[in-house]
């Protein structure tokens, strides 16, 4: 039978996403490709506390069927951190929780996106976002990332000529490239979103991931109402549990709040209950130092070994938090050819070819350095760096 799909879903299937998920269950690889938390990281005890605690208290209740919304008091809690965070005050009614961050991405893409609009996209970008704006099939325009954050330049440029709905963006440790925007590239960029009427999406799941440097103030204390925040609590509680939110100005979430009804009525009622729990008897800033610690040492260790085992004319970023270290190779050299010499000497990362918006074989690639130890990473890069050798000397 011809399956007749929506036209929308010609550029749904993005095969590298999957390969990704694939590879991570592979033992025998070294993997720098997911972005996975290091399970060390997770509060099981705890959780299991919340979740006994939550049962015996009001079971029945905690399995019933919710609101769209969410559960108020975590919503108070998450805007309770905002405020400590930025000190910027947020209304909780103004927070919707989601099924993972990235179902606010899927949300928001079917509030704003008709097919050809106008949408901005950092270069390299979030591949899940990427993933997700496709089905509604933007007319993206790639704004370049710089050591100090947004091409502010470009984006100008690109301003000149349409008037975007969105700019998706990854303002702290960036997905994949690890940078993190300057306080003063933040101001100009905020400059530019209030003279084209611009929304700003800032993502920002790896912010409170911050290992060095000082905290950057959100785009929300610039743009204030102008500005849709993103939120999970995948990498700093656990990513299994499926509990983002998006906090959007009324106007905005009266929309939203129709969209998660249509899509799944409301996030795991349960899980709000048990994070909600989990976040009133413990001590969340503590346990978040322990991650910071446990990746910067990681962090540490990977530079270290690139500085020692990467050819010199490969140079990569030296984040200050979040999870991942963003690879450049020479002009011309590309990271899915690597990659393949990189797969039979066992370790993987991810190409770059899925950040970027119709660019392939380019010389970029991601890797993450959560999850491996000092041992792991140096048999790793090592292995790489022979591979980028091996890959030069064939040319
Ligand atoms: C930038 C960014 N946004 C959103 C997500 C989605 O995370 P989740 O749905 O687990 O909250 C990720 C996941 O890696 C991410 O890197």
């Amino acid at each position: 039978m011809n399956l007749r799909l929506a036209d929308r879903m010609e550029n749904a299937i993005n095969p590298f996403i999957s390969d990704i998920l694939r590879a991570t269950a592979r033992k025998d690889l070294i993997s720098f490709g997911g972005g996975l938390p290091n399970p060390a990281s997770f509060p099981v005890r705890e959780i299991s506390e919340a979740a006994q605690k939550v049962l015996s208290e009001d079971g029945a209740g905690a399995l019933q069927y919710s609101t769209a919304e969410g559960y108020p008091p975590l919503r108070e809690l998450i805007a309770a951190r905002y405020q400590k965070r930025f000190g910027i005050t947020v209304d909780p009614a103004d927070i919707l929780m989601t099924t993972g961050s990235q179902q606010g991405l899927d949300l928001l893409a079917k509030l704003f996106l008709n097919k050809g609009d106008d949408l901005l996209i950092e270069r390299p970008g979030y591949l899940g976002a990427i993933q997700a704006f496709n089905i509604y099939q933007p007319n993206y325009h790639a704004v370049p990332l710089r050591k100090d954050g947004a091409d502010t330049d470009v984006l100008e440029e690109i301003l000149k000529s349409c008037s975007p709905k969105l700019f998706y963006a990854v303002p702290n440790f960036q997905n994949p490239s690890g940078l993190t925007y300057s306080e003063q590239n933040r101001k100009r960029v905020a400059e530019l979103m209030k003279k084209s009427g611009t929304i700003f999406v800032e993502d920002d799941p790896y912010g409170e991931l911050r290992f060095a440097g000082s905290e950057m103030p959100c785009m929300k204390s610039f743009l204030g109402e102008d500005v849709i925040m993103l939120g999970t609590f995948s990498k700093i509680i656990s990513p299994a549990i499926r509990l983002g939110w998006v906090c959007a100005k009324p106007e905005i979430m009266k929309y939203l709040v129709a969209a998660k009804q249509a899509a799944d009525i409301h996030s795991d009622y349960f899980a709000e209950r048990v994070v909600c729990q989990y976040l009133q008897d413990n001590d969340l800033d503590a346990h978040i130092e322990k991650i910071r610690t446990m990746y910067q040492e990681r962090k540490n260790c990977m530079v270290e070994m690139a500085r020692r085992y990467f050819p010199q004319d490969v140079s990569f970023t030296d984040p200050e938090g979040g999870m991942f270290m963003w690879v450049t190779l020479p002009e011309g050299m590309s990271a899915v050819e690597l990659n393949k010499i990189a797969a039979e000497k066992n370790v993987a990362f991810v190409p770059g070819d899925p950040f970027y918006v119709g660019e392939r074989n380019v010389n970029t690639f991601r890797m993450s350095y959560t999850n491996s130890d000092a041992n792991v990473i140096e048999k790793g890069i090592r292995c790489l760096g022979d591979a980028m050798r091996e890959m030069t000397a064939s040319r």
